[in-house]
């Protein structure tokens, strides 16, 4: 109850709170006119060990069969605590030495996770990065724009109240973040702008953390009560996630929209499964990726294995009425 009340309380702070930034865009247009490919992968630096290095190859053989756009990470890009800094050799280690098919030599747009906030944050966030492979977009908060479809890609981990008031062992870098609560607030005022700003057919926000899972994390409450309603209000079509190391489709039982997890880089195999309030659609516990084609009329997205096995395919489509234009 008093967690209720702390809440309810720091929304309406958060309501009074004002911004006046705008997230950066980055304009990105599909290879082929109005068809969007890309792939989506999610907690993945290891170095190649536990199959991130099987995903790797696997993401180059579809990405070819699909002739893709971009990658998006769903974050926690180094484990176990993020980059030292612009020059540690996870950096190649982990990413550059792994990422070597020339279908995925393609820009990464990636949001950071909590484990990447274990280390020098600044540094994946440091444009120096993109001298030693230029693929490497990583921004706290942004959008990517594709004409029909814009990924608003948000940086959840401060959301996450226990990283703040009970860290652990864990040390978290949260330089340039001047309050939490201040932080959230503007990102939350930005985001809403720039969805209701939006003309893109197809709206999709991207983030580490999870809103509903069925595996070892769970449902995040900040994200539940803090950005799902930013999402739901203004017709988000999908919020695409990783942190837990699964693969799964979860459909909103009271708004059209679905949760997509997409965190099999690496490590998996949990061995966990919880009851989720709303409609679990799949689930698969072990290492994958996925790929996303977007028309303006059709959306869809297939889970990989980890041996390029195609698990499940989903997709959707918008009634003429409901078609935005689009630029
Ligand atoms: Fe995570």
């Amino acid at each position: 109850m008093a967690k209720m009340v702390a809440l309810i309380g720091f929304v309406v702070t958060l309501l009074s709170l004002q911004s006046n930034a705008e997230l950066t865009k980055i304009q990105h247009l599909p290879k082929k006119e109005g068809n969007l490919a890309i792939l989506v992968i999610g907690d993945f630096g290891r170095k190649g060990t536990y199959n991130q290095s099987e995903v790797a190859t696997q993401m180059g053989v579809v990405g070819e069969k699909l002739n893709i756009d971009y990658v998006i990470s769903t974050g926690d890009n180094f484990y176990e605590d993020g980059l030292t800094g612009v020059d540690d050799s996870a950096f190649y280690e982990s990413f550059s030495d792994i990422y070597t098919a020339d279908s995925i030599k393609t820009p990464w747009y990636l949001v950071l996770g909590n484990h990447d906030y274990r280390g020098d944050v600044l540094a994946q966030l440091n444009p120096v990065l993109r001298e030693k492979d230029e693929r490497f977009v990583c921004m706290r908060s942004f959008i990517v724009n594709s004409g029909m479809v814009d990924f608003f890609m948000v940086d959840t981990p401060p959301f996450q109240l226990d990283y703040w008031t009970h860290p652990g062992s864990s040390h978290y870098d949260w330089r340039n973040i001047a309050s939490r609560e201040t932080y959230i607030s503007n990102l939350l005022q930005e985001l809403d702008e720039a969805l209701k700003k939006s003309t893109a057919t197809w709206k999709l926000v991207v983030g580490h953390h999870t809103m509903r899972s069925v595996s070892d994390h769970g449902d995040t409450p900040e994200l539940l009560q803090l950005l799902l309603p930013v999402l739901k209000a203004n017709g988000v079509d999908a919020y695409i996630n990783g942190h837990d190391h699964c693969l799964q489709h979860i459909s909103s039982n009271d708004s059209k929209l679905h949760y997509i997890t997409s965190g099999g880089g690496s490590k998996a195999w949990r061995n966990v499964f919880k009851k989720n309030e709303d409609t679990v659609r799949f689930f698969y516990d072990g290492q994958g990726f996925m790929s996303l084609e977007v028309s303006k009329t059709e959306a869809k997205f297939v889970f990989y294995d980890a041996f390029g096995n195609a698990l499940y395919n989903w997709s959707t489509s918008k009634a003429a009425d409901e078609l935005r234009p689009s630029f």
